[in-house]
């Protein structure tokens, strides 16, 4: 029997493997996924350990792992990780659910994202895996500055995308092109519900030949789907906005961004066009089916506040 892809989530993955072979390859290499001899406690607790000896920091618990090709397992490592893995939590139920359908809809949408998926651990719940984008796969690694560095900001929710676009502007080697990506992110982060967006998970990376670039996108998840106490729609503001935001803020957004109108209209085209494929890909996620229909309800109200 097929059954559905812990990656790419759609019908058809071995289902000895649970991934489709193109699918495990482009994550693994391998045409299956490795297996994983931990549990979610014992992430958590090695989590714990690892605070201030990886390179990745953030809110939740996250290892640095390796794929030992030799025994086809993700081992911890405190150096060289190829992937980070990020368990489920208490407060948050099903994040890593949740996070790898986001980046799958980003994906869709055409927004520049590592390759992800889900892994069951020795306890049968999934972790949620990503590939490193900031170092090569012979361990080169590439300078990733955030955007609370870049601003000098005390504060991680204390910024705006005017400040981050002023960031850009300065330090990207192609303006043009990351200012359109950041204002693509601000609409898919709004219509996802994306409500912790803030200036650590936006960064500049510099690759080995040109200068600073735009990231790809990390760390989306649709955070108004588990904290309806939420207090605001966009932490980080927008025309001066954090909440009530409706498509004439997106359009300020767009002119202060120095884009053409034509551009804003291909982007909410765009997603209009994707609709049915979003919400299509929603109901296939691995969510319960309570958060898929609070998710679908979400998503069409920001749509219809976008206009789309
Ligand atoms: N795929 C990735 N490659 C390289 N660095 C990453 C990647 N994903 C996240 N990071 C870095 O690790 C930090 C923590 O990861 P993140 O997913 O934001 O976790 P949290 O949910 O705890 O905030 C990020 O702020 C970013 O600097
Ligand atoms: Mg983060
Ligand atoms: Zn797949």
């Amino acid at each position: 029997m097929k059954h559905r892809c812990l990656s790419c989530q759609t019908l058809g993955a071995d289902c000895q493997h649970d991934y489709h072979a193109e699918c495990a390859i482009k994550l693994f290499g391998t045409e299956f996924p490795p297996t994983v001899q931990f549990s979610t406690p014992d992430i958590i607790r090695e989590a714990q350990k690892m605070v201030g000896k990886i390179s990745v920091s953030g809110v939740q618990p996250k290892l640095s792992v390796a794929y030992d090709r030799k025994i086809f397992q993700l081992i911890v490592v405190e150096k060289g990780g190829e992937y980070i893995l990020k368990p489920q939590t208490e407060r948050f139920p099903m994040l890593p659910e949740n996070e790898n359908l986001c980046m799958r809809i980003a994906s869709l949408c055409g927004t520049d994202v590592p390759a992800h998926g889900l892994i069951p651990l020795a306890d049968k719940r999934f972790a949620y895996l990503v590939k490193r984008f900031d170092r090569t796969d012979e361990g080169f690694k590439f300078q990733q500055e955030d955007f609370q560095q870049l601003l000098e900001i005390d504060d991680k929710y204390d910024g705006s995308y005017e400040r981050m676009a002023n960031i850009i502007r300065k330090h990207s080697c192609n303006p043009a092109s990351d200012l359109f990506k950041l204002y693509e992110r601000a609409i898919l982060f709004f219509v996802l519900g994306n409500g912790d967006a803030h200036l650590k998970n936006f960064s500049l990376i510099r690759s080995r030949s040109a200068g600073y670039r735009l990231s790809p996108a990390y760390d989306i998840v649709s955070s108004r789907l588990v904290l309806s106490e939420e207090r605001e729609e966009m932490c980080l503001s927008i025309q001066g906005k954090r909440n009530r935001l409706s498509r004439k803020d997106f359009i300020r957004l767009a002119q202060h961004l120095g884009l053409a109108e034509e551009q804003c209209n291909h982007i909410s085209d765009r997603m209009k066009d994707f609709q049915p494929e979003i919400e299509g890909m929603i109901k296939d996620s691995f969510l319960s089916e309570q958060l898929k229909s609070r998710f679908l309800e979400l998503f069409k109200e920001r749509m219809k506040r976008m206009n789309i």
